[in-house]
């Protein structure tokens, strides 16, 4: 039986209040720290970056935090989020000009590594480097935004990703991201998915009666 873990994305959460909105959502059952940071250059937005994943370890968060890189070049901040403290860094193969290098730049500070596939994007960036990830992330939007619809392509490519990691024989984590809600997480599951961000469907999931808790989304999951 797969061991599913939820990683809420803090790109939906209350920035003013981001410790504490982290807090909450670990406390009432999320697992990872998915951690969304864009540049507005390889993708139409700007979040977050290194300093604010070393506020979060400064504050206490010993949760794993998974560092979804979506910018160009990547590099740099690989670099920056080792020392930061991510737990997995995953980026886009089209935003590195050396993934097998950018890939051995994350395990050789100690940190899980991962490629991420925008929907167009292909599985066969993988060929040559199944040995080098421990987390494949499919995009189930573009990225930039929260709060998109679930592209149900997406389905097969899972199917797709989950035979390669079955056939590899290796423990790689199938992460799923983009448009995951309470009412599409089973048919994810059941195509091979066993992490599931959700940025929106947590932060908007918050328990009328008390503000600051998310239990009732993140145990629906
Ligand atoms: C999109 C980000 C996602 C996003 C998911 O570029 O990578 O992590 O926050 O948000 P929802 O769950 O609202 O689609
Ligand atoms: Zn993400």
């Amino acid at each position: 039986k797969p061991d599913f873990k939820i990683a809420p994305s803090i790109l939906s959460a209350d920035f003013a209040r981001l410790g504490q909105e982290v807090e909450d959502v670990l406390a009432s059952g999320a697992d990872i720290v998915h951690f969304d940071v864009m540049d507005n250059h390889y993708v139409p937005n700007l979040t977050i970056g290194p300093m604010v994943c070393a506020a979060l370890r400064k504050h206490g968060i010993s949760a794993p935090i998974d560092a979804h890189l979506m910018v160009k070049p990547v590099d740099r901040l690989i670099g920056d989020f080792i020392e930061a403290g991510a737990s997995y860094i995953t980026f886009h193969p089209e935003a590195s000009e050396h993934i097998d290098r950018s890939l051995q730049l994350i395990r050789d500070g100690g940190v899980k590594s991962g490629l991420v596939f925008n929907p167009a994007t292909p599985l066969s960036y993988l060929d040559y480097v199944m040995d080098k990830v421990d987390m494949i992330l499919l995009m189930s939007v573009n990225p930039g935004f929260g709060g998109q619809s679930f592209i149900p392509g997406t389905l097969d490519k899972l199917r797709e990703a989950r035979a390669r990691i079955d056939a590899s024989g290796r423990a790689i984590r199938l992460e799923i991201d983009g448009g995951v809600k309470i009412d599409n997480i089973a048919e994810i599951a059941r195509a091979g998915a066993d992490t599931f961000v959700a940025g929106s469907a947590v932060f908007k999931g918050r328990r009328e009666d008390d503000p600051n808790r998310y239990d009732s989304v993140i145990q629906a999951f």
